[in-house]
């Protein structure tokens, strides 16, 4: 007899199997829908980690449920699908993809399958840069280029050999030596575009009034399926070569030997490129690479690791998409896709208004991203942004999230457009956008927002240094009206901070030493910090040096100031007319009396150091006893500049604990590096 709980339980079985069912057909029409506006529209909505994640999850439910699996799942197929407009070509070799890895684990596991698929050893691998563009054969009838094909299915491709043609890095003949080697030579690299044309080509489209590409890969694919081959020519593809196949077979004996070959046949072979005898070796490469990434001048995602015996890439073969001999170790995913749930205005020391996009959190590269900004209200119409909106964010190097674009399919209706504030919703004053600016500003002269900006800026690390004048602190003692410009800092006592909350008298008596340690700061530090429109850092450095004190720069004219290497019209004017305002020269007499360093303490040529003057400095890693800033600091008092990154004209890098890729270039360019130790004896 069936029990009440058995029709409970089939009841519930069937119930479940229908739902799941379900979930798999809607996962399917999704990855569908997602293959489709990447493939076909070249217009993708979220980022490759979301894909493989999409992927992963039918793949895990139909491992579950077997009998649901149908010939036309896209677990089935090896994604992409030739588009129309181009004859096809069916690959001689089918163009495989490669699994994918995500951290060191999984590559040590790679490497543990290749020991057991071979003889137990560990075998010498390849690691390549992983470049992110879209893959692309081109073949050679006795040396001479006859075809080029795109991957499409890893089965048939489209010839797209006009287009080819016009990419330079791809030779139209090979030498006779590299010819010799087979009748018939087919090529295989990765197309794409450089950082800096891909901002081109956006920039050329915002012009049109066409839609940016949401990155170079999908620029690249775009130009590639270019009808018009003069649009693929201007646009200046290249290709990166990673294997050579002759006569349909492996050209070399090993994969390291294929690579030497491509670049002595003129094709470009990646230089980041290393064989490794161990999978230690391959994790360094991975590691250091990633380091370098940002450097790069074009995107990469990863670092392909493979076998580098052809005779044992033969015999671990392949799983039905992916040869068992290589794998992509995969980057932080740099893309991601996140809601706006309000825009919020931030009103800055400038009285810049800063609109902000609040996001749903979501983790990106390592960090977890809540907010991006949007700079201006012309960059919200161009990404036709609205409250509510799903979007697609992207992370660049150390470059503060950025919104790429919107989700428009994701719409609900109920999405609110965004208005920039007509008052300042700090202070209420008026708020002004002139003509032709994009920027909206908060014109009221006694805006808290704009003194909080300029009082957190005076106090930074690299103006006066007041360590302890935080944001909290600066609001209060506005809010107090104790402080209304950064001249009152130094009428304050130690009653009038100790008075304020959460301020125990020790904290407000190291704020108040603080604040007097900082009258002797360099009067290049004093400079900056006033927050002159335009003047930076190294333009306060300058001017600091150039008029020995603060009083002669005040007194300057704009031909004076026009007349320094370094300074322009425009940032000429703008010193020119802060000076010239009687508030700030009122200012500066006051910042005078209360005891700031105005002037340079001997003139400068006096101070010049024969080892420092003129000298290139870059600096790395962390120093045993000095700040980066410290560091800097002692060079530039000396004549000697401090730059970012390393170059033929770098006299010396100063290194420290976990130097990073700098060192390395250093290394590779013969430049001289010095620790510390050498510094110090540098400076007697
Ligand atoms: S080897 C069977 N090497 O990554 C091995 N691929 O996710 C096939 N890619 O379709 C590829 N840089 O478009 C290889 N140095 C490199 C690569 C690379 C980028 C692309 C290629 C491939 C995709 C697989």
């Amino acid at each position: 007899m069936t029990s009440g709980r058995d029709i409970f339980s089939t009841l519930h079985n069937h119930l479940a199997s229908r739902s799941i069912e379900k979930t798999i057909k809607k996962l399917r029409d999704d990855i569908r829908r997602h293959d489709e506006l990447y493939y076909l529209h070249e217009n993708p909505e979220i980022s490759d980690r979301e894909y493989d994640a999409l992927i992963e999850q039918l793949r895990e439910f139909e491992n579950q449920h077997p009998e649901l699996i149908t010939p036309d799942s896209p677990t089935q197929r090896v994604a992409g699908r030739p588009a129309e407009g181009f004859p096809e070509f069916v690959h001689r070799v089918p163009m495989l993809s490669l699994d994918n890895s995500y951290n060191i684990d999984e590559l040590r596991a790679f490497d543990e399958r290749c020991r057991k698929l071979g003889d137990g050893k560990s075998p010498d691998y390849v690691a390549e840069l992983k470049i992110d563009g879209l893959s692309l054969s081109v073949h050679y009838d006795d040396g001479v280029f006859v075809r080029g094909v795109t991957r499409g299915d890893g089965f048939r491709g489209e010839d797209v050999t006009l287009n080819v043609r016009t990419i330079r890095s791809i030779p139209l003949k090979l030498n006779e030596k590299a010819a010799s080697i087979a009748p018939e030579i087919e090529v295989r690299g990765e197309c794409y575009l450089g950082l800096k044309i891909f901002e081109r080509i956006n920039a050329e489209r915002e012009d049109a009034g066409e839609a940016r590409f949401a990155n170079p890969r999908n620029a690249a694919s775009g130009t590639m399926r270019q009808l018009d081959p003069s649009i693929t020519a201007r646009r200046r593809l290249e290709m990166f070569a990673y294997d050579v196949i002759a006569c349909q077979r492996k050209a070399f004996a090993t994969h390291w030997d294929a690579l030497n070959w491509a670049e002595k046949a003129g094709f470009r072979v990646n230089e980041n490129r290393k064989l490794c005898k161990s999978i230690d070796e391959v994790i360094y490469f991975c590691n250091r690479m990633e380091a370098k990434r940002d450097d790069l001048g074009y995107e990469i995602d990863g670092v392909v690791v493979k076998v580098n015996s052809t005779a044992l890439q033969e015999q671990f073969g392949a799983t039905g998409k992916a040869p068992r001999w290589a794998i992509a170790y995969k980057y932080a995913a740099r893309q991601a896709t996140t809601r706006v749930n309000d825009i919020v205005v931030q009103v800055g020391r400038t009285g810049a208004l800063t609109p902000v996009a609040m996001l749903d959190p979501v983790p990106l590269s390592g960090v977890t991203v809540s907010r991006s900004t949007l700079h201006n209200e012309e960059e919200i119409e161009r990404l036709g942004l609205k409250i509510g909106d799903y979007v697609l964010i992207e992370r660049g190097g150390d470059v503060i999230p950025k919104v790429v674009k919107v989700i428009e399919s994701k719409r609900t209706g109920k999405e609110k457009k965004f208005r920039m504030p007509t008052v300042c919703p700090v202070c209420g004053g008026n708020v002004s956008r002139p003509e032709g600016e994009a920027v909206s500003r908060c014109i009221a002269a006694d805006c808290s927002a704009q003194l909080i900006g300029l009082l957190l800026h005076f106090a930074s690390r690299r103006a006066m240094r007041i360590e302890g004048l935080g944001f909290a602190l600066a609001e209060q003692l506005i809010e107090k009206k104790m402080v209304s410009d950064v001249a009152d800092l130094y009428s304050l006592t130690l009653d009038d901070l100790a008075s304020l909350e959460r301020m125990a008298k020790k904290s407000a008596s190291n704020v108040l030493s603080q604040i007097e340690a900082s009258k002797s700061r360099d009067p290049a530090n004093l400079i900056y910090g006033l927050g002159v429109r335009h003047v930076g850092e190294r333009t306060a450095g300058i001017l600091a040096r150039h008029f020995g004190s603060l009083e002669r720069l005040g007194d300057a004219t704009v031909e004076q100031l026009d007349d320094i290497h370094e300074i322009g019209l425009t940032m000429a004017e703008s010193i020119h007319d802060w000076f010239a305002d009687s508030g700030n020269k009122e200012l500066c007499a006051r910042l005078r009396k209360a005891g700031v360093r105005t002037e340079l303490a001997e003139q400068p040529q006096k101070k010049v150091d024969e080892r420092f003057a003129g000298k290139v400095f870059v600096l790395t890693g962390t120093l045993p006893s000095m700040t980066r800033d410290e560091a800097r600091e002692l060079i530039e008092a000396r004549g000697g500049r401090v730059t970012g990154s390393v170059s033929k004209k770098t006299d010396f890098v100063l290194a420290g604990a976990d130097p990073g890729s700098k060192l390395d270039k250093a290394n590779e360019l013969g430049v001289s590096v010095i620790d510390e130790a050498e510094f110090k004896k540098m400076l007697g």
